[in-house]
């Protein structure tokens, strides 16, 4: 397959060999030009770490110790001080920053709002204010329940501010969700909106909330932000406006001294079993590391940049790089309220010509969607001023790689593929885009200071082949652990490979020592880079009255990278048909929210099992995904597949 070569230049011809080296341009202005880095922080990992701590953060009070570490559990930078909104806020209006925008913000019907560190900073006091007037105090949980809208951002900063802790909920997730997740942090207040817009219409996230706030005894306060003017129920004594509480609110609040180890914020993510992790990030590691990585992997010149991570604050992308490591770098961000294709598909592009975006982060299944919209939606407009284009959230397949690189970057721009977790708080395995040599579809390797290996099934380091990435020692912003759960929290991270970290993904390392990701390990899907429990979605699904039984499974999808396929076996009495299939997806919705809607469910009368009774997973994923069968010999009735497979095909799909 043959290429246009670029000014990057490509240099070989090759699907898997192609290699692009950084372009001349982008080098000479690199803050990154030189790959001594690599060996200096290998050196002596620690000091390296607490140099990027001291160089890019201001402490109020001295560390004394930078590392203790008694595995599973790590505390940075003991006995340091210092509070996040004032790392974000204050310093950089302190040293006459004040004017330069923080967010250039975009709602979806168009209207936008222009906010500068001061605008900001002012905000986040006020509000933190409201919050102490609620009886919010150091260590208490704030749900957060958002649109893209700055008063999201603001809501944090205002947590991090008083040092009360954030456990902010995806919008798209539903009142059960929320409700769960709500009830497991004990949250106090419940910040939200009326509703948010999506495709043109209001999402009501404030009635989703009602729901939940039936059964969340935890919550004293609700407040609502007024976005998309739907009515909504305000129950007396409990539900205040935020406009009306900021307008009352006193001006000034000193930020909290926070020890380094003390909880910043719960973000929960899906894992092998249908209850949500807790995932704790504290404050001055977490800071440090996704402030070095905001700046060194997007090379950022924030006096000059203007920046844009297009993923939603819901996520952990977006805490660590809309939120945490811009605002401490004092960058110039977008922030966009709505969806990529409203009014039209170009919608990305002009906001990228019409703010001069030089720095793009977004993920894989973005970029195959805009691919399958056709090159000429980028077209329409200048995007002349992009540099560097950055990927996340699941592996990128090399001919989406290569259509971002051209139809978007223009064939100049380095494309950053950023391998992390919402466990790991920030970026781990990424190109530094000044001196790394690029492959299209590898995330290439760790970053200095990191150290992360593919071992095989018996721990094993694999030094070129396939296996499973395991992180070796420990990092500044990994997860202090599982909220509630110290005993999870080992066994799903530490306990698989001795003395690693277990990723659950997989990986093949190339004769350059080249990461490739090839997905998940375990029981766990990526769907357009949201990760979705297929225990999770099975449990919803047999929660409904008329299923006796479901498996789920993620299937390969051009689009979204995995899509859900769920086979169902009914209760007696009920019967399989479109409208019930529906029916099923519309009770996903409901339990976990759109997003865990499979895409096809197969009706089946028995799904294949071993014969201890376990759910051949495999085999229906080979099913899925049209492959041959292979072992089938542990079946207790190999019948059922190939009943299976002929109702597979069958099955219709929703798009
Ligand atoms: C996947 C998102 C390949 C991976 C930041 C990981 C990736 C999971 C990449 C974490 C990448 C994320 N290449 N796979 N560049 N980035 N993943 O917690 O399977 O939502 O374990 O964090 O996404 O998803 P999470």
């Amino acid at each position: 397959m043959s290429q246009s070569s670029g000014a990057a230049g490509i240099e070989s011809f090759y699907l898997e060999a192609r290699t692009i080296e950084p372009p001349v341009g982008f080098r000479e202005r690199a803050l990154v030009a030189d790959r001594d880095i690599y060996a200096r922080a290998e050196a002596d990992w620690e000091g390296f770490w607490a140099e990027q701590a001291a160089e890019l953060l201001d402490w109020f009070e001295a560390w004394d110790t930078i590392l203790d570490w008694k595995l599973p559990f790590a505390r940075w930078f003991i006995g340091g001080t210092l509070n996040v909104s004032h790392n974000c806020l204050d310093r950089h209006v302190a040293a006459g920053r004040g004017d330069r925008v923080a967010f250039h913000w975009e709602g979806e019907p168009g209207d936008t709002r222009t906010i500068t560190y001061a605008d900001l900073l002012e905000e986040v006091e006020r509000f933190s204010n409201v919050l102490e007037s609620l009886g919010v105090t150091r260590g208490d949980r704030v749900a957060v329940y958002m649109p893209m809208i700055p008063e999201l951002p603001v809501a944090m900063l205002a947590c991090t501010r008083i040092g009360a802790v954030h456990s902010v909920v995806f919008g798209g997730f539903s009142s059960e969700a929320l409700r769960d997740r709500i009830v497991d942090a004990e949250a106090k207040v419940l910040v939200t909106a009326d509703g948010g817009w999506r495709k043109g219409a209001a999402v009501p996230l404030k009635a989703n909330a009602d729901v939940a706030l039936e059964e969340t005894p935890s919550i004293d306060h609700v407040v609502v932000v007024r976005r998309t003017e739907v009515d909504v129920e305000m129950r007396s004594g409990r539900d205040r406006w935020w406009h009306e509480l900021m307008a009352d609110a006193r001006r000034h609040r000193v930020p909290e001294p926070m020890a380094s180890e003390d909880l910043l914020y719960l973000l929960y993510t899906s894992g092998t079993t249908a209850k949500p992790k807790g995932i704790m990030h504290t404050t001055g590691g977490y800071l440090t590391q996704v402030a070095f990585t905001h700046k060194y992997v997007f090379d950022l010149h924030p006096e000059e940049d203007v920046y844009w991570c297009a993923a939603d604050i819901g996520w952990v992308t977006g805490h660590s790089y809309i939120v945490y490591g811009p605002l401490a770098n004092g960058a110039t961000s977008v922030l966009y309220e709505g969806s990529p294709d409203f009014p039209t598909r170009d919608r990305w592009w002009s906001i990228v010509e019409q703010y001069g975006v030089t720095l793009l982060y977004t993920a894989p299944t973005a970029v195959r969607t805009f691919m399958k919209w056709g090159s000429e939606e980028p077209a329409k407009h200048d995007l002349s001023s992009l540099r560097l284009l950055g990927s996340v959230g699941e592996p990128i397949n090399p001919e989406a790689w290569m259509w971002y690189f051209e139809h978007i970057g223009g064939g100049r721009c380095p494309v950053v593929d950023t391998w992390w977790q919402t466990e790991t708080g920030a970026i781990m395995i990424s190109p530094l885009p000044g001196v790394t040599t690029l492959k299209p579809g590898s995330a290439t390797t760790p970053l200095p200071g990191i150290a992360a290996e593919v071992v095989d099934d018996a721990g094993k380091k694999v030094a070129e082949g396939g296996g499973y990435v395991t992180i070796t020692r420990p990092w500044p912003a990994m997860l202090r652990g599982i909220y509630g759960d110290p005993v999870r929290y080992r066994d799903t991270y530490w306990s698989r490979f001795e003395g690693r970290y277990f990723a659950g993904d997989g990986a093949r390392i190339d004769d350059d020592g080249y990461f490739w990701f090839m997905g998940r390990v375990d029981d766990v899907m990526n769907v357009s880079g949201h990760r979705i429990s297929t225990t999770e979605v099975e449990s919803a699904l047999v929660d409904h009255p008329s299923v006796a039984e479901a498996a789920v499974v993620g299937a390969k999808d051009a689009t979204t990278g995995q899509a859900i396929i769920a086979y169902v076996t009914l209760r007696g009495g009920h019967h399989a048909s479109e409208e019930h299939g529906q029916s099923l997806r519309r009770h996903c919705a409901t339990k976990i929210g759109p997003i865990a809607r499979p895409k096809t469910i197969v009706f089946t009368d028995d799904l294949p099992k071993t014969r201890s009774g376990k759910i051949m997973r495999r085999l229906l994923r080979d099913v899925a995904e049209g492959r041959d069968l292979g072992d089938t010999t542990t079946l207790a009735d190999a019948s059922v597949v190939e009943e299976i497979r002929a109702r597979a095909q069958a099955a219709p799909s929703e798009e």
